[in-house]
């Protein structure tokens, strides 16, 4: 292994930049070549890369984004865009390459690091927590202070007015931004896609606080495949309730702002054990967390479905807003 090579593909994550400084340092100290590749697969199916030294990563740790630019690649889902970006790698005399992002570019690099025998390790990098084997994915817990934050000034609103809000949050298929927005700001209760709504229990938990006085309530409402369930929600509260409830949904907010201490720690370690995993001539592994360790497994055992510890926790929120 003389020369490696990192990418950014899929939504881009808070911490991202961190894990790309530490990949870049941590090869460069191991004596090896690193190249940058711009946004995601596309760019390497284009050839846009260009050499990263030490200082091409200095003063982007505390940055949201990612330096390298990002995409959601139709063409890598082809053998031929495939075939083009290995040429490009081996055009390069790149060895081995480090992908960050979510479970369709763990997808990609399995595919291709099986079709052409080339070293891919993935770390995991999505605001939504939703890859398998790893309890942490990078920008996580940026992404979820970002939306307390944002759900605490609108508790501020709601209860000077004597408001519902229902705050949208992302996460697609996942309840993981979800229930910990709701638990952390005190949420009377949450709404998934996955579920069906029950607006009756969500309406006799309202009218039941206001009774006892509070001035405030607030429904955190899951995503799901696409935004807009928030409204669903509001007019089933309007038309079989009488509650009159606002919407606001958070969307991309929770996408940028600078990493929190988590990410910045956990993409330190990864980027450096992705280094370590090439260096020692591992293939299609995925770099995880567990127990508190980073560690790695193979690429595929990230692609089942996440066991859910999440959507449990929906009845503590219940019962702590009373
Ligand atoms: O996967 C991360 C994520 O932010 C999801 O929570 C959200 O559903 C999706 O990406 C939005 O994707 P896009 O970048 O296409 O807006």
């Amino acid at each position: 292994m003389r020369s490696i090579a990192v990418l950014t593909s899929g939504g881009d994550s808070p911490g991202m930049n961190c894990a790309i400084r530490a990949v870049v340092r941590s090869a460069l100290s191991e004596g090896l070549k690193v190249f940058g590749i711009q946004r995601g697969f596309q760019g390497l199916i284009k050839d846009e890369m260009k050499e990263m030294d030490v200082s091409s990563v200095g003063n982007i740790i505390h940055t949201g984004g990612t330096i390298l630019q990002t995409s959601r690649c139709k063409e890598f889902h082809h053998l031929d865009g495939r075939k083009t970006a290995y040429d490009n790698l081996k055009k390069n005399n790149i060895d081995g390459l480090v992908v960050l992002g979510g479970n369709g570019s763990f997808k990609g690099a399995k595919i291709f690091s099986d079709e052409f025998d080339i070293p891919v390790i993935g770390i995991p990098a999505t605001i939504d927590n939703d890859i398998s084997s790893t309890e942490y994915t990078i920008g996580f817990d940026t992404a979820v202070q970002t939306a307390i934050d944002a759900v605490d000034k609108i508790r501020d609103t709601a209860s000077s007015h004597e408001r519902t809000f229902i705050v949208e949050v992302m996460g697609r298929k996942s309840p993981a931004i979800a229930i910990h927005v709701g638990v952390c700001c005190g949420a009377e209760n949450i709404v998934f896609p996955t579920k069906d709504i029950d607006s009756n229990r969500i309406a006799a938990d309202i009218k039941k606080g206001i009774k006892r006085g509070k001035t405030s309530s607030i429904i955190i409402v899951g995503e799901g495949e696409k935004s807009g369930l928030s409204y669903e929600v509001q007019d089933d509260l309007e038309k079989n309730h009488q509650i009159n409830a606002h919407v606001c949904i958070l969307g991309h907010i929770q996408r940028g702002g600078r990493p929190t201490h988590l990410d910045r720690f956990i993409s330190s370690k990864m980027g450096n054990q992705a280094v370590k995993e090439l260096i020692s001539g591992e293939k299609a592994r995925a770099i995880i967390y567990q127990n508190g360790m980073v560690s790695s497994t193979s690429l595929e055992n990230c692609f089942e479905t996440k066991i859910d510890y999440e959507t449990p926790f929906l009845e503590l929120v219940r019962a702590l807003s009373m």
